[in-house]
Formats: C-alpha cells, sequence, structure tokens
C-alpha cells in the first residue's frame, strides 16, 4: 500500500474561491458588457501616479527586484512616520499574513483562533500549516465577538485574526473593544490586525490598530494596494509589527516577494492621497444607490448589513448562489458567500452608481426568475 501523499489537513483544505474574472465570464456566457462587483476592487481603476512609476521601470524588467524592496520600506516607513524596521512588504497582503503564519507558528502544534463569516485566507493558511484551529462563532448583528475569541484563546494559541473592517460582513470593531482586547490577550500570542479596508470606514468610533501598539507588543497590522489605491493586480501590501517580529519574518519571506512594479507603484500609490479621498466619494456614492435599490427589494425580503468598506453583504430570501448565477447571465458578477458560511447572502462591491443601478435591475430580474414574490 503507498502512503498518503499528504496529510489529512492539506487533502481537507478548500482551495480559496476568488471572484469570477470577467473575461471568464465571457468565455462562459455570451453578455454585453459585463461588470464585476465581486472582489471589492477599485471602480476608478489603479491610482494613476502609481501606473505612471510602473510605465517608467517597465524597461528594466530583466532585473531581478530589490530583495529588500528598500524603496518600497522606506516610503511606507515615511507614510505612517515609523521605524523601517517595523515594516515588511508582500506579494499583497495576502502573503504577509502567510509569512506570519509559517514564522510565528509550529506546525502542527500551535493553536489560531479566527472568528466565523470573515476573511476565509486565514482559516487555509492555518490549516496549511497543520494548526488546529478554534472557530469562533459571531455575535448579534455578523459582528466579531471579541469576548469568545478572548475566552479561546489558551496556552497554544499562537495567533488570532482580526479584520478589521471585517470582510465579507463589512462590520468593524470600535477602538475601545478593540484595545480592550488586545490589553487582555497574553503576551505569547500575536495578533493579526488586518485592515485591508481601513480607508473607507466613516465610523467616528473606529481607529487603526497602529495607535495601539502600545497595548500589545506582538501586534501586526497589515495594509494592501488592492483595494483603494485599486493596485490588485500588481500584488502589493505591507504589515508593520515591532522589530523583533517583522526580522524574524524577514528570513522566512520568499527572496523576491516583492515584485519590481509594485516596489515603484506602492510609494507613488502612497502619494495619491487625492486618488484616495475620490475613491471614497464614489464608494459613498455607490453605497447610497445600492442602498436606494436594495430597499425598493425589501418586499422581496433582500436587506443587508451596514457595512464600513467598500461592499455590502446582502440579505437574500433564497441560497445567495441561485441569484448569483442568475446574475451572470445578465451580465453581471457579484460574489456568493456560501463559502463564508453565509449561504442565504451575496457580497457586492459598490461602484459609480450607474453601475449599482444595472446591479440592482439584475437583482430583480433573478428575483423574479426564481419566483420570488414581492410578498415573500
Ligand atoms: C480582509 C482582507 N484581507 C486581505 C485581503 C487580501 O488582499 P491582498 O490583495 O493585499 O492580498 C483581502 C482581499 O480581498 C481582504 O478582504
Amino acid at each position: 500500500m503507498t502512503s498518503s501523499l499528504v496529510g489529512d489537513h492539506i487533502e481537507t483544505l478548500k482551495p480559496y474561491v476568488p471572484g469570477k474574472p470577467i473575461e471568464e465570464l465571457q468565455r462562459e456566457l455570451d453578455v454585453d458588457n459585463p461588470i464585476k462587483l465581486a472582489s471589492n476592487e477599485n471602480p476608478l481603476g489603479p491610482s494613476p501616479k502609481a501606473v505612471a512609476a510602473i510605465n517608467q521601470k517597465l524597461h528594466a524588467l530583466h532585473y531581478y527586484p530589490d530583495g529588500a524592496a528598500h524603496r518600497m520600506v522606506h516610503a511606507v516607513a515615511d507614510f505612517h512616520d515609523i521605524d523601517p524596521a517595523r515594516i515588511i512588504t508582500g506579494n499583497g497582503s495576502d502573503e504577509v499574513l502567510t509569512t506570519a503564519v509559517r514564522t510565528f507558528c509550529d506546525y502542527g502544534a500551535d493553536s489560531a483562533v479566527i472568528s466565523e463569516h470573515s476573511f476565509s485566507a486565514y482559516g487555509i493558511r492555518c490549516q496549511a500549516h497543520n494548526l488546529q484551529i478554534r472557530w469562533v462563532p459571531m455575535a448579534r448583528g455578523l459582528n466579531y465577538d471579541l469576548d469568545a475569541m478572548a475566552e479561546a484563546v489558551d496556552e497554544t494559541t499562537k495567533i488570532v485574526f482580526v479584520a478589521n473592517p471585517n470582510n465579507p460582513t463589512g462590520t468593524y470593531v470600535p477602538a475601545d473593544r478593540l484595545r480592550r482586547f488586545l490589553a487582555g490577550l497574553p503576551d505569547h500570542v500575536v495578533v493579526v490586525v488586518d485592515e485591508a479596508y481601513h480607508q473607507y470606514v466613516q465610523a467616528d468610533d473606529y481607529q487603526s490598530a497602529l495607535e495601539m501598539r502600545d497595548v500589545h507588543d506582538r501586534l501586526l497590522v497589515t495594509r494592501t494596494l488592492s483595494k483603494i489605491y485599486g493596485m490588485a493586480g500588481v500584488r502589493a501590501g505591507y504589515g508593520i509589527a515591532n522589530p523583533e517580529m517583522i526580522d524574524r519574518m524577514q528570513r522566512v519571506r520568499e527572496p523576491f516577494n516583492s515584485n519590481s512594479l509594485a516596489q515603484v507603484a506602492l510609494p507613488a500609490a502612497l502619494e495619491d492621497q487625492e486618488f484616495v479621498r475620490e475613491s471614497v466619494e464614489v464608494n459613498e456614492a455607490g453605497r447610497t444607490a445600492l442602498e436606494a435599490g436594495l430597499s425598493e427589494l425589501s418586499e422581496m425580503g433582500v436587506g443587508w448589513v451596514e457595512s464600513e468598506t467598500n461592499f455590502l453583504l446582502v440579505k437574500t430570501p433564497v441560497e445567495g448562489k441561485k441569484i448569483y448565477d442568475a446574475m451572470l447571465h445578465q451580465g453581471v458578477i457579484v460574489r456568493p458567500t456560501g463559502g463564508y458560511g453565509l449561504p442565504n447572502y451575496l457580497r457586492i462591491s459598490l461602484a459609480q452608481p450607474e453601475k449599482m443601478k444595472r446591479c440592482i435591475r439584475a437583482l430583480r430580474s433573478a428575483l423574479k426568475e426564481l419566483a420570488v414574490t414581492e410578498e415573500s
């Protein structure tokens, strides 16, 4: 008998399911002018300053990137006014999360605490590293239950993830609660606060965990270029932690994990705060338009969760995947959230009001096709 190829933790691992690319939909279905509202990308496109910087770099692509990502690290240091020794860059913030798990957690030995209905990469990375995962249910309103998460932590727990605000719910943890949670954790625990959607938050009682570095020493805050800076295709993100943590993560990361285009795009994008402001304005206009359209469908059992991000988690009267499939035929790609443990929802990225109106038309027609009546 041959021995098994992989351990059970790999055999049972469900791969990350990304939003459907527009080109894939075009290959599968003959639809006019499809729009993608599935991956929380910036509907304005990439930061123009970052694109200009990339154009300047194209002639030098035969060189390996700077392995230390010096320009990137220093741009982040200047932007946040912190010591460069506190920064690691990555192939998207996703890779920073992976490096954190590989660096801080003993393979097959430690445990991780993760909230249900949160970003799926956390569970995937921890399972791939054969960690014991403590899944913590959410509190009412699809909010993180930080008290329950603190209770799930014990001496085996090496890493805890908090997405603030969270994907796919769009909910956030107010500053005082996050601060209390961090203060109560044992020193040995690494807390990752993932701030991929930070710039979209409007709530007054939200605060970045970068302001809480004095509360818990083993804190890693991650940010990305993929969302508000519109650079998801470039793959650039970074993490901020204490110098000892960064030093150990630098030992583990891949040698050229920040590619040459990311290294010029990131400094330019961080300088493009005008683009960030414009993106927030478009996001708020999109929110108003989508919420208005969804309220018109409330008779059909449609609702949504209040969001501090660039997407809305929409409650559906029938399984979200069925509505998603029907909407594809209208050329509108949204995201079913069954994989996040939320089968009766869809996640819809915010975009310009006209795209939101098209999305509502597609949603209404999908509901009618699925025979959802006004009274249901
Ligand atoms: C909460 C959260 N963290 C991290 C990421 C990954 O971002 P990146 O493109 O930087 O890897 C995403 C992407 O959807 C996300 O939603």
